[in-house]
């Protein structure tokens, strides 16, 4: 169950930022592959967007493509090591602003003022309670016709099995990694990328009707391969707006096999690992 503090001390004191987070788009073949092939065909629609808000943005490795975008950009990140960097390398950006903020709220952005937020390989190791503040504020900052783009864990969904192994989990830890990986495909193994336990696809929908938004399109994917649906990604928007209809819910398995036929083509086109220096 990582916390908000737990996030701050991996993120800002223990990881490595020097690729910037390039790292984690490798089964991709890289970020801009990872940008074109798996994160813009699902967000196109609501781009360009004027005033773009990110939530979590690291070192930048999506802000980089949201730029091209919007006319602002606001980014907020839980660790100040993590804005510091952004500050750094978006220096000649003025439309775009990084601010440090508590995991949870957003008191830097104004009542209806973002088109499109976004959050990407981020939200997904934060649980519900700070999920629910987000929702809440994004239903305070969110413009009439805003909408947001919100991916997260749907590890909860698999909770049960989970907890039921969670006494045998640190010897499970010291499996080999291909006794794991056909565990974590089963779902019997909780070390799942240190996904959010409390956090589920439907529990994703019901905290943002709960902050009076609604749940548009959710797509669930599995993030490892296999058959577990490890993560979701949802569109939320304010009711009434010209993005609000009846919800859809997708079951992805192919997603990883869409990353690998991602970075077969990108090796033609895209530029390769690492681009972040
Ligand atoms: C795995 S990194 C991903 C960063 C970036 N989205 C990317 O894909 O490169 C997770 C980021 O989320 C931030 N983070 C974690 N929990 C957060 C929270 N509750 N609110 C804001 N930022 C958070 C961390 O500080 C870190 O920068």
């Amino acid at each position: 169950m990582p916390s908000i503090d737990d996030n701050i001390e991996k993120w800002n004191d223990d990881y490595d930022w020097q690729l910037g987070g390039d790292a984690w788009s490798r089964p991709w073949g890289g970020a801009e592959s990872q940008w074109y092939g798996c994160i813009f065909p699902r967000i196109h629609r609501y781009l360009p967007a004027a005033a773009v808000l990110e939530i979590a943005p690291g070192f930048g490795r999506w802000t980089a493509f949201l730029l091209d975008h919007c006319e602002t950009l606001t980014a907020v990140d839980v660790a100040p090591k993590c804005i510091e960097g952004c500050r750094q390398r978006f220096a000649g950006y003025p439309q775009a602003r990084f601010e440090t903020n508590d995991g949870r709220s957003l008191p830097m952005v104004d009542d209806d003022s973002i088109d499109f937020a976004f959050s990407f390989d981020s939200l997904v190791h934060v649980e519900s309670d700070a999920l629910a503040g987000y929702l809440s504020e994004l239903a305070r900052t969110l413009k009439p016709d805003g909408v947001a783009f919100i991916h997260h864990s749907n590890y909860g969904s698999y909770r049960r099995s989970a907890n039921a192994l969670a006494p045998l989990q640190t010897t499970l830890d010291r499996l080999p990694t291909v006794a794991r990986a056909g565990l974590l495909r089963m779902g019997l193994y909780r070390g799942a990328h240190w996904r959010a336990s409390s956090v589920s696809a439907p529990g994703f929908a019901e905290l943002s009707e709960a902050a009076d938004l609604t749940c548009v399109a959710q797509e669930l994917v599995n993030w490892e391969g296999g058959v577990v649906l490890l993560d979701a990604m949802s569109v939320v928007t304010r009711p009434g707006s010209r993005w609000d209809h009846p919800a859809r819910v997708v079951k992805n398995r192919l997603f990883r096999l869409e990353a690998r036929s991602i970075r077969k083509s990108g090796t033609a086109y895209s530029r390769p690992q690492p681009m972040t220096p």
